[in-house]
């Protein structure tokens, strides 16, 4: 059970880092076509937030601590900080990357989950394996140059 805490408490922090860097993204983007970028940044952040209180509480539920500060998301966290302002075609990519491992790391939680017979807690990270698969989507659908279909 120990490993599946900790792969949970890791999936938990670097989901976070996400959230927080498409949260970092969707201010502080610039340049022509802001609006979509920043929206494109926000819809991202959104639903990603909209899943972390949910994603806490069944962490605890399995009877164990939510990490729930910087220092502690920092020390767990897969996905790292972004502290310089990066024009809008690297954010996208640097977010593609990072969401990359959020999707790698919640296979695995998923597999720690199903090998550890806590279904009700893999249910939840296959639905956070699917909505990153649509965050994916979106920011290749971004990054790729205009052509015809
Ligand atoms: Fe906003």
């Amino acid at each position: 059970m120990e490993e599946l805490h900790k792969a949970a408490k890791v999936a938990f922090s670097t989901t976070f880092a996400f959230y927080l860097k498409a949260h970092n993204f969707h201010w502080n983007v610039e340049g022509s076509d802001f609006l979509e970028y920043h929206d494109l940044f926000g819809k991202i952040y959104e639903e990603v937030y909209g899943a972390i209180d949910d994603f806490a509480e069944k962490i605890r539920a399995m009877g164990t601590y939510v990490p729930a500060s910087f220092s502690r998301f920092s020390m767990l966290t897969l996905v790292d900080d972004e502290t310089n302002i990066l024009p809008k075609e690297q954010m996208v990519a640097m977010l593609l990357e990072d969401n990359e491992k959020v999707i790698k790391l919640l296979k695995l939680v998923f597999q720690t989950s199903e090998s550890h017979n806590e279904y009700g807690f893999s249910d939840f990270i296959a639905g956070r394996i699917d909505a990153h698969s649509k965050h994916r989507w979106m920011l290749r659908a971004s990054l790729k140059s205009d052509q015809n279909v």
